[in-house]
């Protein structure tokens, strides 16, 4: 389905649409309507639900405003940019990695040096994609994707809304950890808005300055730490290493997570792990697994922080596009925080025998020192202590050199008290290593609107339907009276619907227009079923009944009113409807007479 169709669906049927319109809109910035709400929200939770209850993590909410210290430690301030062109004619700014890729056999232009990407737009003589003048000749630069702020007033501190809601995680690390007693492997969640002014806003969506991010940091002792493969190990993946990417006949490989973890194709058994954990999630949500693969980044491609990355990639309108990433981060961020900032980010491990070990000291005598260094006597004493620890030889010598604010002091080696002591020692410090896999739950949400998007005839019309997995779907139900002249059926229809809405469904009410029309409005937002209430229904001598109609095979049942909360809640949770049809009298159609 073209991007253009499902963006007009989207506006039209309240899943989402430009923010800010009464003032022109803004670009990049999107409101999700009341089905679009409802739809995103179900994403959430049944991520939550995968991601943090069933791993057994835990979940944080952090700010979105982070003070400028972090980005400076993230390196994000450093190295966070993207590359930008703009046009001489008419000011455009786009992407120039990306004009470069649409135009060229070039994959990954993001890798290539500034200088590179000018020369690969004169020579294919790429033009402004508004206006069409040359850009050949104007600059590339880098531009960083951060917005910046200012906390609090005057001169106030500089701050950045969050470009990735892991920070938020990392910098509460020595809390955190805490938290878990010290004890690794442990994993924090957290689902939330990130910002990044993206130069070249487009696809709904896909490529937005303000998105909804679902991040799992997995903090683990790479030594030790090994993941629960077997859980994911025969779950079938369709990998696109980047060994495959570089050549010209390259392809796919279809096999296993536990094959590709242990042919070394998937270098880190906890990113396989996770590819598992989240290939059954995909399917569970309803994407379309002939429509998605996960490919590996290319080396020139990683992010700054990452040792390994695969993404999760699905096809949305001929495009494959980047639903998430599984990163491996090493000790990247923990150590960059440990440096920049003034809380520890290691945690203790403690071996399983104390080890009794050689340890170089030094016990300099101040009262030499004090006299002969005056103020930086401490320093001198401080270095003496890093030299033993870095280099106990030295002390062999009769004078010992250490070095304070770039000047050389010479000390008597009997003076600094140089000594090897043994000691015991119950652990060591460690920086764990992690791993993360990132969503973007708005991509996600085009994604499963985008597969889910089917046609069919149905009764000589042709109609659209959203074929949306019922746990995400916006709602549950909706009930209808078939006519609303007949007080009776649209009394029933209210308790109905209240009845449902106590048992905790999210229930729609329609009475407006044919009955027909009420399902194809329904079978536009993807709710799975639809309640009617009509006189065959009441006038009965038995129990009232309504027809419950399935959405995408339109086949319809007839069962009591006492049996259909359960019996939804039922089908919500995964029962097939023809487990219905076997059980109550199937209904051909509804007879609307006003
Ligand atoms: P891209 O290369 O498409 O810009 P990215 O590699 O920068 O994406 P990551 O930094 O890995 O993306 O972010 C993690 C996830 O956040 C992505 O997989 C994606 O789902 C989501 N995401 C990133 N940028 C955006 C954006 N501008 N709009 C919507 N979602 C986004
Ligand atoms: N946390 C991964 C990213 O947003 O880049």
């Amino acid at each position: 389905m073209a991007d253009a169709a499902l963006v007009e669906l989207a506006k039209r049927r309240g899943f989402f649409f430009g923010s800010n319109g009464a003032y022109g809109g803004t670009a990049g910035f999107y409101t999700f309507g009341p089905q679009g709400a409802a739809l995103k929200r179900n994403v959430e939770s049944a991520w939550r639900d995968r991601f943090t209850l069933q791993e057994g993590n835990r979940e944080i909410e952090s700010p979105t405003v982070m003070p400028e210290p972090v980005f400076e430690a993230s390196g994000h301030l450093e190295t966070f940019d993207d590359m930008l062109v703009e046009c001489g004619e008419c000011g455009d700014s786009h992407r120039a990695d990306h004009l470069v890729e649409d135009a060229t056999d070039v994959e990954d232009a993001e890798a290539l040096p500034a200088e590179e990407v000018e020369t690969l737009i004169r020579d294919h003589e790429i033009a402004c994609p508004a206006c069409g003048s040359p850009l050949a000749g104007r600059d590339v630069e880098d531009f960083n994707l951060m917005f910046a702020t200012d906390i609090g007033p005057g001169d106030g501190q500089r701050g950045y809304l969050r470009p990735e809601t892991a920070q938020g995680i990392f910098v509460e690390f020595p809390r955190l950890k805490e938290y878990a007693r010290g004890n690794l492997p442990f994993g924090i969640t957290q689902i939330g808005p990130a910002y990044r002014n993206e130069i070249a806003p487009r696809g709904g969506l896909l490529r937005l300055r303000e998105f909804t991010q679902a991040e799992l940091e997995q903090f683990i002792d790479p030594e030790t730490d090994d993941p629960p493969l077997e859980r994911v190990t025969d779950v079938e993946v369709r990998l696109y290493p980047a060994a495959e990417q570089t050549k010209p006949d390259g392809d796919y490989r279809h096999t296993t997570v536990g094959e590709a973890v242990a042919d070394g194709t998937i270098g880190s058994p906890w990113v396989g792990y996770y590819l598992g954990v989240a290939m059954e999630w995909y399917e569970r949500i309803g994407v379309d697994l002939n429509r998605f693969r996960f490919r590996q980044h290319l080396a020139g491609e990683r992010a700054h922080y990452a040792a390994d990355c695969w993404d999760a990639e699905s096809e949305v309108d001929g495009d494959w596009i980047e639903i998430a990433g599984f990163a491996y981060r090493g000790d990247y961020d923990l150590s960059k925080h440990d440096a920049y900032g003034d809380d520890t980010f290691t945690v203790f491990k403690r071996y399983d025998e104390p080890k009794t070990v050689e340890r170089a000291t030094v016990d300099p005598d101040m009262s030499v020192l004090g006299p002969a260094f005056g103020g930086d006597a401490a320093a001198v004493a401080d270095a003496l202590e890093t030299l033993a620890e870095r280099d106990p030889e030295a002390f062999a010598a009769e004078t010992v050199a250490v070095e304070v604010d770039g000047e050389t002091h010479e000390v008597d080696a009997d003076v600094a008290g140089f000594a090897v002591e043994e000691v015991t020692e119950t652990g060591e410090h460690i920086t764990p290593h992690v791993v993360e896999p990132s969503f973007g739950v708005g991509r996600t949400v085009q994604t499963l609107l985008a597969h889910a998007y089917e046609t069919d005839e149905v009764d000589d019309e042709e109609r659209t339907y959203l074929s949306l997995a019922p746990e995400v779907a916006p709602r549950d139900a909706a009930v209808f009276p078939l006519v609303t002249s007949d007080e009776r059926l649209t009394a029933l229809a209210d308790r109905v619907a209240a009845d449902l809405r106590a048992a905790g469904l999210a229930v729609s009410y329609d009475d407006s227009g044919s009955i027909g029309r009420r399902y194809r409005r329904q079978d536009e937002v993807g709710t799975p079923f639809c309640v009617t209430v009509d006189r065959d229904g009441i006038e009965t001598d038995g129990a009232e009944t309504v027809t419950v109609r399935e959405r995408d095979s339109a086949a319809q049942v007839r069962l009591p009113v006492d049996e259909l909360a359960g019996e939804l809640t039922r089908l919500l949770s995964g029962e097939s409807f023809e487990a219905l049809t076997d059980r109550y009298e199937t209904v051909e159609t509804d007879v609307e007479t006003n």
